[in-house]
């Protein structure tokens, strides 16, 4: 929602993708998440800038092994620096700002499918990625199909972060927010 109020451009396409897949006289539910390939692109681009776990979570090497050429002894704690990774110009076209159009558009990347791993790789990947995924567009969508939303004042949200394993924004996030006309009947 930060990223959005900060690019009201954004927020536009994915409150009217929302106005045309839902419409006015329901409200947005589960069935519709494959059909808002914009909002998911919303939240897939907001996971790359803002990375929740930017180191992930450290593991070790049971074994010794040789990853691409590197030896690596057992016992290693492996640390990733996501990052890094989410903003290496190598991957990324323009990696520091907000585009989530570049994942409906894959040629706008070099080669993004291997730089993307906001919830891990591997066995130990997230196994809650899924539900995460499907609550985040449940959340923001719904918001965003409910209210219109504005920035406090003039300036850009104050996107610093707090320090910690998980990340999360310095200053809580303050916006307007009034009710949709239309979906006061729904309302009510
Ligand atoms: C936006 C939301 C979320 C993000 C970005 C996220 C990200 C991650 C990351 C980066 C890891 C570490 C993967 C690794 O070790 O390489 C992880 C592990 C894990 N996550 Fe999530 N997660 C999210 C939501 C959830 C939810 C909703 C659940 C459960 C309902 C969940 C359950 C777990 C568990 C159990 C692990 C440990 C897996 C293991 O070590 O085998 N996560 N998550």
């Amino acid at each position: 929602m930060a990223l959005l109020l900060n690019h009201p451009e954004a927020k536009n396409k994915a409150t009217s993708e929302i106005n045309t897949v839902v419409g006015s006289n329901r409200l947005l539910d589960n069935s519709d998440l494959p059909n808002l390939p914009y909002l998911r692109s919303v939240i897939k681009e907001s996971l790359r800038l803002c990375s929740i776990d930017p180191l992930l979570v450290p593991h070790e090497s049971r074994n010794e092994c040789t990853v691409d050429g590197f030896h690596v002894p057992s016992g290693t704690m492996l640390i990733v620096n996501v990052y890094a990774v989410n903003r290496d110009p190598e991957h990324w076209v323009d990696p520091t700002s907000f585009k989530p159009e570049r994942f409906l558009n894959a040629q706008e990347n070099k080669d993004f499918e291997s730089a993307y791993f906001p919830f891990g790789i591997g066995r130990r990947i997230c196994p809650g990625s899924g539900l995460a995924m499907r609550v985040m567009l449940m959340v923001l969508g719904s918001l965003l199909q409910c209210f219109e939303w504005e920035r406090v004042g003039e300036e850009l949200v104050d996107m610093s972060e707090s320090r910690g394993f998980d990340v999360c924004m310095r200053k809580p996030l303050m916006a307007k927010y009034k009710a949709r006309r239309f979906m006061l009947p729904l309302f009510s």
